[in-house]
Parts: C-alpha cells; sequence; structure tokens
C-alpha cells in the first residue's frame, strides 16, 4: 500500500505501484525517496507514517509530518520553518546516541513539513503494557538503568525532551533496548507565543511537570515525566487516578498489583516530587542510588578513569554506563555497534581487516582502556593482544602464515572460552554466543567478543592497530 500525505484527502489508500494519488492527484513519493505505507500515529500537531526510503532499497523508516500553524501568514510560517530547522539540527546531533532513532532526512514540501527518521521495530511501552500487564520492580529496575544514560545524554546536550510517557518509549524487538522517540516534536510548530496564549497544554497532562504545564520546563520536568511513566507501568492506571488532589500526595503504592521494595518506592517518589527542589538533580544520580553496589559512584569519585567519552565520531557514555553497572553482555554489543560504526560497516560479517585502519588510535583505545579499567584487567583488547602474542600469534598476516594463524586461533579461542570441551577426551567445540560467560569469573579475554565473530580476519589487524596506536604514544 501507499499512503496520500495530503492531510484534507478523503481517500488516502493507495494501491502499491501508484505514483500519484488516486483520489487528488497528489504526489506519492516525498524528494523522490521517501513514500509513506500506512498511519502509526495521530498527535494534534501533525501524524507519523510507517514509510520506506527508496534511496536506500526500501528500507524502512518512519516519516513524521507536521502543520505548521498560520499557514495564510507568510512571516509565521517562515518562522516555524526557521524553527523547525533549528529543531531538525538539534535532532541530527541526538540521533547519533544509540538509542535515539537517527534522523534521515528532513524538508518542507507544499506547506508541511517532514522529519524522516530511522523506523525501530518493536512496540511502545503502552502497547507492551496493554499485552503484558503491569510491569514488576525488576522491569522498572531495568528501564531505569537502561533509559537514564540516554536522558542524560540529551540533557548533556541541553534538549529537553518534554513528552516522556509510554508511547514515546520503543522496546526494539531484536534486542529489547529501548528507544526515545518523539523529541521537541510538539515544540517545533509550538512556539511558547503561538499556542500559550490560547491555553492549548504542550506535551501529554497526565505526565507533565507543575513547572512544564506553566510553561517553565526544565530538565528535572523530564525525571518527573520518567517518574510517572513507572507508577503508570507499575501498577497499570492512569497517573490521573494516582494522584490524590484533596491531601496533594501521590497514592500509586497503594494500587500496585505486588509491592515493592522501599528503595526502588523511595526513588520513584523522588523522581515524581512536585517540587523542584525536592526532585533528583539528574539522571545520574538517580542512576547512582539504583545501583546499591556503588559502581558508578566510586568509579566515578575515584577519578581512576579520565577518559574522554565522546569523539567527533561516537558517544562512549552508553558503553561506560554498561561496563559500570557490570553489564558485560550489554557492553558486549554496544562494542560491535560502535566498531562497526567506527569501520562504516552495518553488519558484523562484513567488517574487513582494512575497515579496522579506519578506526582511529583514540577510537580503539577508548573502547580498549574503558573494558580494562571497569573489568580490572579481565577483559579488553589489551589483555587478548596479550594472550594472543604469548601463544606465538602474529601480528602481520601473510599468505603463508595462513595455516599459523588459523591454528593459534583455534589455541586462542580454548584459552579465553570461546570453545570448550566436556573432557580431556572429547573435541573442543565452538560455544554459541549465547551460552557466553558475561561475568568476571569468565576466563581472562573471553570479552569483548567481536573476534569470535570474524574469525582471524581481523584479529591480527585489530590487535596489530593497537600496538601501532600505543607505539605512537610512547
Ligand atoms: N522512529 C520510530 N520507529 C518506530 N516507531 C515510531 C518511531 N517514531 C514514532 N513511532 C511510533 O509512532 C507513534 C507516534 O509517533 P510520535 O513521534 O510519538 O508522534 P506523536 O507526536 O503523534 O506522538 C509512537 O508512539 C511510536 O509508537
Ligand atoms: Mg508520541
Ligand atoms: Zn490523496
Amino acid at each position: 500500500m501507499s499512503y496520500c500525505l495530503n492531510p484534507i484527502c478523503q481517500k488516502p489508500e493507495n494501491p502499491d505501484a501508484a505514483n500519484f494519488c488516486v483520489n487528488c492527484g497528489s504526489r506519492l513519493v516525498l524528494k523522490d525517496l521517501y513514500k509513506a505505507i500506512e498511519p502509526i500515529g495521530q498527535g494534534g500537531f501533525g501524524r507519523t507514517f510507517r514509510a520506506v526510503d527508496l534511496g536506500r532499497f526500501g528500507q524502512p523508516c518512519v516519516i513524521k509530518q507536521f502543520f505548521p500553524p498560520a499557514q495564510n501568514n507568510p512571516a509565521a510560517l517562515q518562522k516555524s520553518i526557521e524553527l523547525f530547522n533549528r529543531e531538525a539540527e538539534q535532532l541530527n546531533e541526538l540521533g547519533k546516541h544509540p538509542q535515539i532513532p537517527e534522523l534521515i532526512a528532513y524538508f518542507e514540501q507544499d506547506a508541511s513539513l517532514y522529519l524522516v527518521q530511522e523506523l525501530i521495530e518493536g512496540q511502545n511501552l503502552a502497547e507492551e503494557l496493554e499485552e503484558q500487564g503491569a510491569f514488576s520492580e525488576q522491569k522498572i529496575r531495568e528501564l531505569l538503568l537502561d533509559l537514564l544514560p540516554a536522558i542524560q545524554f540529551i540533557h548533556d546536550r541541553q534538549v529537553i525532551h518534554r513528552d516522556l510517557k509510554p508511547e514515546n518509549i520503543i522496546r526494539r524487538q531484536v534486542d529489547r533496548r529501548l528507544f526515545l522517540v518523539d523529541f521537541g516534536a510538539a515544540k517545533v510548530v509550538t512556539s511558547k507565543r503561538d499556542f500559550a496564549k490560547t491555553g492549548t497544554v504542550i506535551g501529554s497532562a497526565e505526565y507533565t511537570a507543575p513547572e512544564q504545564t506553566r510553561g517553565k520546563a526544565v530538565f528535572k520536568s523530564d525525571i518527573y515525566s520518567l517518574g510517572v511513566t513507572c507508577i503508570h507501568l507499575l501498577t497499570n492506571i492512569s497517573p490521573f487516578e494516582l494522584y490524590d488532589d484533596v491531601h496533594d500526595v501521590w497514592i500509586w503504592q497503594q494500587h500496585l498489583p505486588m509491592p515493592v521494595s522501599g528503595s526502588i518506592a523511595r526513588i520513584i517518589d523522588r523522581m515524581l516530587a512536585r517540587a523542584i527542589v525536592s526532585r533528583f538533580d539528574s539522571s545520574i544520580d538517580i542512576l547512582k542510588a539504583l545501583d546499591r553496589r556503588g559502581t558508578i559512584a566510586s568509579a566515578a569519585q575515584a577519578g581512576d578513569i579520565q577518559i574522554s567519552l565522546s569523539t567527533q565520531t561516537v558517544d562512549y557514555t552508553y558503553l561506560r554506563d554498561r561496563l559500570a553497572l557490570g553489564d558485560w553482555q550489554a557492553a558486549d554489543r554496544e562494542t560491535n555497534t560502535l566498531i562497526l560504526k567506527l569501520a562504516g560497516r552495518s553488519k558484523k560479517k562484513e567488517l574487513t581487516a582494512t575497515d579496522i585502519k579506519k578506526v582511529s588510535c583514540d577510537d580503539l583505545d577508548t573502547i580498549d582502556r574503558l573494558w580494562m579499567n571497569y573489568s580490572k584487567g579481565r577483559f579488553g583488547f589489551s589483555v587478548q593482544r596479550t594472550i594472543w602474542e604469548s601463544m606465538g600469534g602474529l601480528l602481520y598476516y601473510d599468505a603463508e602464515s595462513y595455516w599459523r594463524f588459523a591454528d593459534t586461533y583455534l589455541k586462542f579461542a580454548n584459552r579465553v572460552g570461546w570453545r570448550t570441551r566436556k573432557s580431556w577426551l572429547t573435541k573442543w567445540e565452538w560455544i554459541k554466543y549465547g551460552d557466553f560467560d558475561f561475568s568476571l569469573q569468565a576466563a581472562q579475554g573471553h570479552l569483548p567478543g567481536i573476534c569470535y565473530w570474524d574469525g582471524f580476519g581481523i584479529m591480527d589487524s585489530l590487535f596489530y592497530r593497537l600496538k601501532s596506536c600505543h607505539d605512537s604514544y610512547d
């Protein structure tokens, strides 16, 4: 199917192959590239569509369409286009975070403004709540651990989301990672001048912090909305019902299907504080409160890790936070994602020795040092390289040494626990990635697992790169 984007079209459904709307004659392919398939959301200021990007072999994407206000007033239209362009630039920056959809394009066409972004396959949390019922405490803890670093990331870049709620959080199906969507969407077309006067509520009333309702959103307003999101997910009851207006207090705990621990209740209550001063100061503070083992707090305080967390190309905050929490599995996945990004590839199996040369020394070193620091030397490329060399592994590949490479690679895999055998008498066999030991009890050099995927194809170039980078520092 193809969907007509003309806001007043009476019969927008069109056959797949159509280039112009059968009903109203509008062009169906934006910029000759983006074609809407079906609507997936409708807000006050625009609509959201599932779409395909014909410039990228029909890869799925999302089109967001905004109707700027005061279309009969050219000056106002110009103003909202300017605002929109500024927002889009900001979105483009934010899209570099692994939990925020990437911005593909933005433009104006036929008096509508468009954003095209990466499609996240999965369900939003409102849909998940409806399907699976109230969230457990454990699920809420995981949600906070996953989302707070992303929220800190946007706040660090001076952006307030303003509309955090279950509908705007998507759980990606493939890896269950949470994504934030609907950034400043309302803000784009609702400069305060235009809407505050008419009393239109920006954001979603149930989730909006008191100060934001009065038109003064601050970073902490997002923390409040995230708190309301948590109690909605924990109780499966509309936040309106969870507030006692007579006594001016939250009464969410009495609506819980299952009681929660005092510690999480206190954390959520501090997110929900109506007075800004009583609320948590930042996402990092909530992360610290959640993290009973205190790993983040102690690492940050000890100051033993002074690593710049963002280079020109990628951001390491997410990797750092996963490592600090000892979530080795998520950290390993993130490492694959980062290396692929730095090498300009989209799939692990496409990665070649030549690509590794594109990864800058700074980037490679940052990833390595984060791993080495947080695992206290157990995991990281450096420790893998030491093991590799101690087993006679070469750093320079040439066709003649193929068998030697293959042989050392297998021995290496045995040593770091990528292959195992049941007893001395049975053969060594490769383990499945799902059977990796994501704990500090794993063999030294067990992680990161990127060379597990590619055989020794990239191993020598990775270690060689690491060596030449270190040599150049000395
Ligand atoms: N990039 C995306 N990938 C997948 N689904 C998305 C994406 N962006 C939005 N959605 C889905 O579409 C719905 C509406 O989009 P949203 O950006 O929130 O617009 P609205 O302003 O209408 O709330 C969201 O609740 C979400 O379920
Ligand atoms: Mg939304
Ligand atoms: Zn039409």
